[in-house]
């Protein structure tokens, strides 16, 4: 495209559909929040937004693989806490730079993190729990959404503030993974809100806490970490990011998109519904997201180090 008539195309963006890539199968906490926002997006741009599942090495692929698309606006992804703040930390090749290899489009919800086990697990609370936990040893089966993800950093923090190494059991998303905890074959894990929700209140699983200073709406009979006195607070988060070198005026139309979605009342309600926290309006533009990334960069590279050298010891 020569430079005169790339903003001629950016105007009339989009013409097409519009791919989203979800770095994790479907079914679990980034698809269930592409899909939520997608809906309204799709209504305001006037063409559908597509999500495809392009899931391995715990969201890390999809993204190298979203990340390297033309930059025309067609390819855009959900990246989230791990993809965008923890991967540099555990991939000493990752392809991409969550800094600098994107066109940042906002916040899509916050996902407050929860410590759900299979409901036949004989610890009655957290206190229990941990006891449980600490005389497995390897014997617990730990699930997570692979390297990287967010299942896995906090989950691999969660281990290290309780000092238990138990077998970490690899998925690709966390909704296989909760499926096989409904069913019983694994025994723990933690992970976003908004894929847990329906089943901790239907009691197809057990949620001992909720890594919170205070109770979610959604679920208000779980307790938070900190009424428990356990050293556990963690929240995670979901954004639109698209290539960088994507054009501005493309960007914009994105960003207004995503801002209606979030001002959608149905919207809105389906991820409150699900315990999402939805970003006010200074959080959700295209700036503020750069900052994010770049300040969980900062935040989890540190701890992430320090948790994988003591899980090592
Ligand atoms: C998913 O969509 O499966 C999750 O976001 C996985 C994770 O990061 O734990």
């Amino acid at each position: 495209l020569s430079l005169s008539i790339a903003p001629a195309l950016a105007q009339n963006y989009p013409t097409k559909s519009v791919t989203m890539i979800v770095p994790f199968a479907a079914g679990g906490p980034t698809d269930i929040i592409a899909r939520i926002v997608n809906e309204h997006m799709s209504r305001v741009i006037g063409q559908q937004i597509i999500v495809e599942n392009v899931a391995g090495a715990g969201g890390t692929t999809g993204i190298a693989r979203a990340a390297a698309a033309t930059p025309d606006g067609y390819t855009i992804m959900m990246g989230h806490m791990g993809t965008h703040g923890a991967a540099p930390a555990l991939y000493p090749n990752l392809k991409y730079n969550p800094a600098t290899d994107f066109a940042p489009i906002g916040l899509a919800a916050g996902t407050p993190i929860l410590i759900v086990a299979r409901k036949t697990l004989p610890a009655k609370d957290l206190k229990e729990f941990i006891a449980w936990a600490k005389a497995e040893g390897e014997k617990a089966n730990h699930a997570y959404a692979g390297v990287g993800s967010v299942s896995h950093i906090t989950g691999v923090l969660l281990n290290s503030v309780l000092g238990t190494k138990p077998t970490m059991i690899p998925y690709t998303g966390t909704g296989p993974a909760l499926n096989d905890m409904i069913s019983g074959q694994v025994d723990y894990m933690t992970d976003q809100i908004v894929n847990v929700v329906a089943q901790v209140r239907g009691g197809n699983i057990k949620a001992y806490a909720i890594a919170l200073p205070e109770r979610s709406p959604a679920l208000p009979d779980v307790p938070t970490t900190k009424e428990l006195g356990l050293d556990y607070q963690v929240s995670a988060w979901n954004a639109i990011f698209a290539p960088k070198g994507t054009p501005p005026a493309v960007v914009a139309k994105l960003a207004d998109a995503l801002d209606k979605a979030l001002d959608d009342q149905k919207t809105k309600d389906r991820l409150l519904e699900l315990g999402g926290v939805i970003p006010d309006k200074a959080g959700r533009t295209p700036e503020a997201l750069q900052k994010l990334v770049e300040s969980e960069l900062a935040r989890w590279t540190p701890v992430l180090k320090a948790a994988m050298a003591a899980g090592k010891k």
